[in-house]
């Protein structure tokens, strides 16, 4: 398989498995990994995904530049819907970066909400070396999230950054020892589902649709949300919990 799904306590645990080429992008690799987000998206037992990748080096080195790029190039060529661009999920993604995150590697992590690196971690986007630009979203969420001269440096410079500039400049939450990567993104996740998963959804939602809204927009979008929340049953659980001082136990209903 060339994406693994496993999941375990209302999180799935997804793995690009290409470890010999860098975990690249084929399209076989693009197909599973649509195939296999639209499954975490619908699983109502999953609630929280961990993307990343198999072996040490890399969690993924982009598309593949031999198989996917040339692809590409043919205009009847159609990828389907991923997480970078055209398919919506509003349950979180953390990306547990385990090495190299190049080209479309980081565009993956750039659409995930939480992001762990090993301190071996590596982020960049050389497709100007290949005469190209990002084609995931690079250019589009890179200057939404850096202060603008640093996503141009990671942008056309084409060289990639380590993990601490990347923790520094506010890339990535968080830089760990690789043996810790996987237990503290599994901590991360385990936190987030003490949380009730329909409000985690909508904060998620209203995040995304907010960031092209204007102010007063995102104010209203919210307050509808909020509405929605209150006549739920985590909602009621989650103040009888507070009340009764015990730890609420959530059903997504
Ligand atoms: C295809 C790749 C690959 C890639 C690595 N490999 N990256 N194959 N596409 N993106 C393969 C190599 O061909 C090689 O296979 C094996 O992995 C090991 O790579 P080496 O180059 O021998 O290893 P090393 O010298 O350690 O260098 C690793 C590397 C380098 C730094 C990751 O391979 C590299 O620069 N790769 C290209 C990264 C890149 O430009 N990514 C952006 C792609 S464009 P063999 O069979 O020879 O052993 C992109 C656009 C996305 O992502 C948007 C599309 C719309």
């Amino acid at each position: 398989m060339l994406v693994v799904y496993e999941k375990s306590d209302h999180v799935a645990t997804i793995t690009l498995n290409r470890p010999e080429a860098f975990n690249a992008i084929s399209p076989e690799v693009y197909q599973e990994f649509s195939d296999t987000m639209i499954r975490f998206r619908d699983d109502p037992d999953v609630w929280v995904a961990i993307i990343t990748g198999a072996g040490q080096k890399a969690f993924s080195a982009g598309a593949d530049i031999k198989q996917m790029l040339p692809r590409l190039a043919d205009k009847s060529f159609a990828l389907p819907p991923g997480i970078m661009r055209g398919l919506n999920i509003w349950k979180p993604i953390i990306a547990a970066i385990n090495g190299l995150a190049l080209g479309g590697g980081l565009e993956i992590v750039l659409a995930c909400d939480i992001r762990i690196a090993a301190e071996n971690a590596r982020f960049g986007t050389p497709e100007v070396s290949l005469g190209l630009i990002p084609g995931w979203g690079g250019t589009q969420r890179l200057p939404r999230m850096l202060p603008w001269c640093k996503a141009a440096e990671i942008l056309l410079m084409g060289k990639p950054i380590d993990a601490q500039e990347a923790y520094r400049i506010g890339l990535i939450n968080k830089v760990v020892a690789p043996a810790e990567l996987m237990s503290t993104a599994q901590e991360w996740a385990a936190r987030i589902c003490e949380n009730g998963p329909i409000a985690i959804r909508a904060a998620k939602e209203a995040m995304i649709r907010g960031m092209n809204m204007s102010l007063d927009d995102g104010l209203r979008l919210e307050e509808s949300f909020f509405a929605g929340l209150t006549t739920t049953e985590d909602f009621k659980e989650g103040i009888s919990a507070f009340a009764e001082k015990r730890k609420p136990q959530y059903k997504g209903e």
